[in-house]
């Protein structure tokens, strides 16, 4: 109360104490109390502001080293992230806010990327749904359990657009496509921060890594990305300004260059584009060490590549302390100015200021709240429904799914029983021993008549250089004492005993996230040849896959009968993989990123351009633009998925077939359940722009609409098209729209459409 007190007196003068952050009027008395602020302050100190730490783990017991206990007393960090809990958080703050001369509070930040203790699938599961009212609503969760456990600030969404399964962050976005990541984006932005900023159930979003982290060349992290304007525009940029429209709080640098320069010091991307043409009026931090990770890029010292950071655009800078260290000297030589810093610090106060942290610092601090609000029985019920729906069922020859009720089932694969692996990676408060294994799952769902038998069958490498890499958090990757070959035998015997084997199999949580790039994308080690034998029984085989990318699965496809893509579905992964199982969900989510047959396919979208040799799958294919040894399509397309319903579409009818100017066009097509079961259906709308001035992709997305249908059900979904869904970036960057004919497309996913011909004249 004491120390909440002394914080806010610097607002009592002012008489802004306790008021939401609307905008209008109090952008007026944020400036006042801003500016009012910084005239109290030194210089040293206004750098200070731009200075984000991490506690210093070299301490242990303490909550924050020695070293960053001095900085805080003097007024030298701005914001901290890397500790969380509200009595630890209450330490630090408190230090800033009684031990500083001007009491100003800390911000705290962290990586909430898919849930904070409550976790949901990973964000490229999430995205699998389709839903952008469920993703908002995991986001809602993570920002409630986030808040409650100290932070006001989270480091997502990830928007960056993948179009290389390769790189392991396809893990972490919203997969290949810019409209639906668009769309995801807007609904995390808003899930994270609410309408009210000083509530002490939101945080402070933060978009990365902009820009254009995901084209890093080989698929290889942290690699450099280099392209043309057009397709930065057309197929990686909007995401991340659908989040800045949302109103996203802070940005984050990434680490790779965009046109030569790094993104930490491009001015094109951090003023240009972000704050001249997108109007961006938040702060950018930078991604971790990228300030000093520019001088191995080769753009000078430590204080030429933070004056070059600074004279960019950034305001913060994460863990490389280059601000701190050298920006008085740069300033003494010219090399920035006063207004820069002073443009930086007022951004980052007036991220503490929107959040309500001058009014209380405390706000986010309650113990209590900790206790009520986090890994609730209603927060895990949601994360069980949500997992569900991430799923995308690959392949279900002979309904092989859903399983009965009845009989045994041999649950086998190095994931069936393994509590470390269900979260994915990036969960850093996930507990992995809170979460529901497979087995558990399938204990809780099945029911007494259904036996099930265990046997681990494989592990999920036997390369222990491979695993050493992989366990770089914890062992992800155990090596069994037992040779390949007597797990494999004892997963047969164990089959041989059942009606049906369920073989949970794929990668390890951090063999995809950062640093986790991969040139084999197969399922690894043994798993493979685990899958033969267990084939070899003639049991009827379900492949339970859990994977942070598309991996390359024609061998499983051509030869498992029933194939369901569970990625890493979070805290209640195993009771959601069971509801699917056994049929108390049926499964409707579709692949957001294409899946490719082999890895020298890579990159496969659906987006791609025609070319002057397009290739059409016939066999006399000399001199077109294809692959001697392989197709050119995916083995899964972008927006592919099955249920255990099927559907019939209709005819695409257009309310009229000619349009001028701002007309508004209806494109519909009847869905009919043609199934026994009831189910989902993600129906898809594209659109293709045949003849233009520039070249242009063969189809894009322009709509999604999920339906539920019951057996037998038809409805009619409807798509307004108006000229808003037929720009795109001609050679001048202007986005417009040119008349002729555009090819409208709804089907169930970017290969199995319906098409309908409209011309549209200006
Ligand atoms: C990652 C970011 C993350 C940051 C802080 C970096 O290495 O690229 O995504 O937010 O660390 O943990």
């Amino acid at each position: 109360m004491k120390t909440a007190m002394k914080a806010s007196y610097l607002l009592a003068g002012l008489g802004l104490i306790g008021l939401p952050f609307t905008g209008g009027a109090q952008d007026a008395k944020m400036n006042a109390f801003v500016t009012n602020l910084m005239a109290k302050m030194t210089m040293e100190e206004k750098i200070g502001q731009l200075n984000l730490v991490t506690p210093g783990g070299a301490v242990t017991g303490a909550v924050v080293s020695e070293g960053v206990e001095d900085k805080l007393r003097k007024g030298l960090v701005g914001g901290m992230f890397g500790i969380t809990g509200p009595e630890k958080i209450r330490k630090a703050q408190e230090l800033a806010v009684n031990q500083s001369r001007l009491h100003i509070p800390l911000l705290f930040g962290l990586d909430v990327i898919h849930g904070h203790k409550t976790v949901f699938p990973i964000p490229l599961g999430l995205s699998c749904s389709w839903d952008t009212a469920l993703i908002g609503r995991s986001a809602r969760t993570a920002a409630i359990e986030a808040s409650a456990d100290g932070l006001d600030w989270a480091y997502s969404p990830m928007v960056d657009i993948g179009r290389d399964p390769r790189w392991g962050r396809v893990s972490e976005g919203s997969g290949e496509d810019s409209w639906l990541g668009a769309a995801i984006a807007r609904a995390m932005v808003k899930g994270y921060q609410g309408n009210d900023l000083t509530r002490n159930d939101v945080v402070m979003a933060c978009v990365k890594h902009f820009a254009l982290y995901g084209a890093a060349e080989g698929g290889r992290d942290y690699n450099t990305t280099d392209m043309s304007r057009i397709k930065m525009y057309e197929h990686y940029l909007p995401p991340y300004k659908a989040a800045v429209e949302a109103g996203v709080g802070s940005v984050m640098s990434s680490f790779n260059d965009v046109d030569g320069v790094p993104a930490t010091a491009n001015k094109w991307l951090m003023t240009d584009l972000l704050r001249k043409q997108w109007g961006f009026k938040g702060f950018v931090v930078t991604d971790y060490t990228a300030i000093s990770e520019m001088m191995a890029h080769g753009l000078g010292d430590l204080k030429q590549v933070s004056a070059s950071a600074l004279n960019a655009g950034i305001d913060m800078d994460m863990v490389a302390e280059g601000f701190l260290g050298t920006l008085q000297q740069s300033l003494a030589s010219g090399k920035v100015t006063k207004q820069q810093i002073e443009t930086a610090c007022r951004r980052v106060l007036e991220a503490k200021y929107k959040l309500g942290l001058f009014a209380d610092p405390y706000r986010r601090l309650d113990v209590q709240r900790a206790s009520q609000l986090i890994l609730t029985d209603a927060h895990r019920a949601q994360a069980r429904a949500t997992a569900a729906r991430s799923f995308v069922l690959l392949k279900n020859q002979g309904q092989v799914l859903p399983l009965q009720k009845k009989g045994t089932v041999a649950l086998v694969g190095p994931l069936a029983d393994n509590h470390r692996n269900m979260l994915g990676t990036w969960s850093v408060s996930g507990d992995f021993d809170k979460s529901i294994t497979v087995r558990q799952g399938i204990e809780n769902v099945a029911g007494n008549d259904v036996q099930i038998l265990y046997a681990r069958g494989a592990n999920i490498s036997d390369d222990t250089v491979f695993a050493k890499k992989v366990n770089v958090f914890g062992k992800e990757i155990e090596i069994d004492s037992r040779s390949a070959d007597e797990m494999v035998k004892e997963a047969v015997e164990t089959a041989k005993k059942a009606d049906v084997v369920v073989a949970v199999l794929g990668e390890a949580a951090d063999m995809s996230g950062e640093s986790s790039s991969r040139t084999d994308i197969n399922i690894p080690g043994n798993q493979r040849a685990l899958l033969e034998a267990l084939l070899a029984t003639g049991k009827p085989v379900v492949l339970v896959l859990f994977n942070g990318r598309p991996l390359t699965l024609e061998w499983e496809h051509a030869h498992v009968p029933a194939i369901l893509d569970a990625w890493f579905g979070g805290t209640e992964a195993g009771n959601a993989i069971a509801d699917v199982l056994f049929g108390n969900y049926n499964p409707g989510g579709k692949v957001t990123a294409s899946f490719p047959r082999n890895v020298g396919q890579i990159p496969v979208y659906y987006n791609h351009k025609n070319t002057g040799r397009p290739y059409n799958g016939e066999a006399e294919s000399k001199f077109k633009s294809n692959y001697l040894d392989a197709p050119n399509d995916p083995l899964y397309p972008f927006g592919y998925g099955l249920s255990y319903t099927s559907f019939a579409y209709g005819d695409v009818q257009l309310s009229t077939t000619k349009a001028t100017g701002n007309a508004t066009v209806t494109a519909s097509v009847t869905v009919t359940n043609t199934g026994k079961y009831a189910g989902e259906e993600v129906v898809q709308l594209y659109i293709a722009d045949p003849v233009a001035s520039i070249a242009r992709p063969v189809k894009e997305l322009r709509g999604f609409q999920k339906v539920l249908l019951q057996p037998g059900e038809t409805k009619t979904v409807s798509f307004p098209v108006t000229t808003s869904l037929l720009k795109f970036y001609n050679t001048n960057l202007k986005y417009d729209w040119e008349p002729g004919e555009f090819i409208i497309q709804i089907g169930t996913n970017s290969r199995d459409v319906k098409s309908a011909s409209i011309s549209w004249d200006k």
